[in-house]
């Protein structure tokens, strides 16, 4: 039994859905989230600035005694998950390999969709996860650039998500899938628009619920589980508050986090 924290970190606060998951599957676990609000977003990024960006951040949240690190964040894990393994002295989950892993279960005609920021699909992870579980999937992946910022501007119900949709889904019309993966934290937000675009046969996938389930499951295979009866700490921590903040906390979080923002120095 291990009563520390778990790490989670992201870009920004995208990664709240997958918080959000973990406090649903681990109710007693307490967690330290830490957004990188001033520098996100990393998905237009290289890799070269993702990786450094990335082990700042898991640095930060090593010196802060946690137990477990969750990388809450496609387009990191995609890029640098190796890395952050190398450097960190706990446990490490990204969000690719469960969400590869349950695409793989769930499509049958093995041909899968990949939506993502353009490192996360630039760098091939989902591809190579997939594949590595069964190497005759097929996969057709393409970046959506504009889903990050017409979220975090809250206008999911807006005509213009709905063109974004269409336009980003067009090269998908016609190659038969059966699944698709939002390969990126924000995009389950815009999941009834991409649902309807696709076509309810095809089973969209996305990596917090996953996430979460594979945690527990490590959680306990390695004795780390919280079995105190003391209520869990949540923090929140950002190295920008910007003025959208409480919003964007809000969409993602679907409604009030456990806790108050804290802004913090790396
Ligand atoms: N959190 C990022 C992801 O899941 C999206 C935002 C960004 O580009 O940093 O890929």
């Amino acid at each position: 039994m291990d009563s520390r924290a778990i790490g989670v970190f992201d870009s920004g606060l995208g990664g709240l859905t997958v918080v959000k998951q973990i406090i649903k599957a681990l109710p007693s676990e307490s967690i330290i989230y830490l957004g990188d609000t001033a520098r996100v977003p990393y998905g237009t990024r290289d890799r070269d600035t993702i990786t450094k960006f990335a082990l700042e951040l898991t640095k930060y949240l090593i010196k802060h005694d946690v137990k477990y690190l969750v990388v809450a964040c496609n387009t990191i894990s995609a890029t640098c998950l190796e890395e952050i393994e190398e450097l960190s002295p706990v446990p490490v989950i990204g969000v690719i390999k469960p969400a590869a892993k349950l695409a793989v279960e769930t499509t049958k005609n093995k041909r899968v969709g990949v939506i993502g920021t353009r490192a996360t699909v630039h760098s091939g992870a989902y591809t190579r996860e997939m594949r590595k579980i069964k190497d005759s999937i097929e996969v057709f992946a393409e970046p959506c650039p504009l889903f990050v910022p017409i979220i975090e501007e809250g206008l999911m119900q807006h005509q213009i998500a709905e063109i974004a949709v269409a336009e980003y889904l067009l090269p998908y019309q016609d190659n038969d899938l059966d699944t698709m993966i939002l390969g990126c934290t924000h995009y389950p937000m815009l999941r009834d628009l991409i649902q309807k675009k696709m076509g309810s046969s095809v089973k969209l996938i996305d990596s917090a619920k996953p996430t979460a389930q594979a945690l527990k499951l490590d959680l306990k295979e390695r004795g780390l589980l919280n079995s105190s009866d003391e209520q869990p700490v949540y923090k929140l921590y950002l190295t920008d508050t910007p003025l959208i903040a409480k919003s964007v906390i809000n969409i993602f979080f679907e409604g009030d986090p456990p806790t108050e923002a804290r802004k913090i120095e790396l």
